[in-house]
């Protein structure tokens, strides 16, 4: 199996590694051995958040592999709670510490809530721009923006975003999100990239997968990689952690590539809250 993973360049010309493994609903209890095989499988690239509540496992996991700091990159995000700059700033504090690092290479705003906060996301976003120049974010970028969010961010901040984090999958291909991206150099970091499992079972999936020789899985994580997409799939199950990283030592032609892109059901295919509703704050 091929283990070498491209790096894309970001529009600030830092790099990140293609595929990365995600800790999304992992406990912090079994974050320290999830992670700890990813890192032994080969990922360089771990997206945690404040919201999953594992930072500091994902910290501790990550001193304790040997590998240098700069040998993985690590995104983290700002909750939902603290969007006001002073409770941006302290919550990115918080981050740092709680991965005990002095840097992350990427921060992101987790949600854009547009129905809270008097719908102002800009000062926050002004408040991560203050962050990558102070050099404690080598990255900033968004997750869940829509293209309004994006076009506000555009017109009325300094810095583009480097990356939105969206869903997408099969099910779910966030066309108009992902088109605005390419178009202004604001690369698409895919979220439940299987749609949680539920795309694993889809029939044309199925039958590319024994087509191709490989699991439903790794044809589906092929399929975002050819589209030039980044990937962080989780699993606490280390077959799955093995098997999700095996994606880049085979093609999927363009016809296969079509039949996956045909399966999206558009806004019925949405797994995820609405970005434009969804206001949680955690309590
Ligand atoms: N920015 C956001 O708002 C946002 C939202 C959601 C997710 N994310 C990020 O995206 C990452 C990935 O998304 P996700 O965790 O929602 O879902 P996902 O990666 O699409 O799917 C994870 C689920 O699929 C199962 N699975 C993993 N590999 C498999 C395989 N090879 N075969 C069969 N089943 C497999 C896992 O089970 P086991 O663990 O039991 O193996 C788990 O139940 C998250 O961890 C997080 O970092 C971000």
């Amino acid at each position: 199996m091929s283990h070498t993973i491209p790096d894309i360049t970001l529009n600030d010309g830092n790099t990140i590694p293609q595929l990365g493994f995600g800790v999304y609903q992992i406990e912090p209890r079994d974050t320290v051995e999830a992670v700890s095989k990813a890192l032994e499988v080969g990922y360089r690239h771990i997206d945690t958040a404040e919201m999953y509540g594992n930072e500091a496992e994902v910290g501790q996991t990550i001193r304790a592999s040997g590998l240098d700091r700069g040998a993985v990159f690590v995104t983290s995000k700002l909750n939902n709670g603290f969007h006001r700059p002073d409770d941006a700033r302290r919550a990115f504090e918080s981050t740092l510490a709680a991965l005990k690092t002095d840097y992350i290479d990427l921060f992101l705003i987790h949600w854009p809530l547009p129905t809270r906060y008097d719908g102002d996301f800009v000062s926050t976003w002004r408040t991560l721009e203050e962050f990558q120049r102070d050099g404690r974010a080598r990255s900033i970028g968004v997750s869940n923006f829509q293209v309004a969010h994006l076009e506000r961010l555009a017109a009325e901040a300094d810095m583009v975003p480097a990356v939105n984090q969206i869903e997408v999958h099969p099910y779910f291909g966030n066309q108009e999100v992902r088109a605005y991206g390419r178009a202004h150099n604001i690369l698409t970091e895919a979220w439940s990239p299987i749609a949680q499992g539920k795309v694993l079972r889809d029939p044309t999936v199925v039958d590319v997968a024994e087509q191709v020789g490989r699991t439903p899985a790794q044809v589906v994580l092929r399929w975002h990689v050819q589209r030039g997409d980044i990937v962080f799939p989780k699993s606490t199950t280390p077959e799955r952690i093995e098997e999700n990283f095996g994606v880049f030592d085979f093609e999927l032609d363009d016809v296969v590539m079509e039949r996956i892109t045909e399966l999206d059901r558009g806004e019925a295919g949405r797994q995820g809250p609405n970005p434009d509703t969804f206001d949680y704050i955690p309590a």
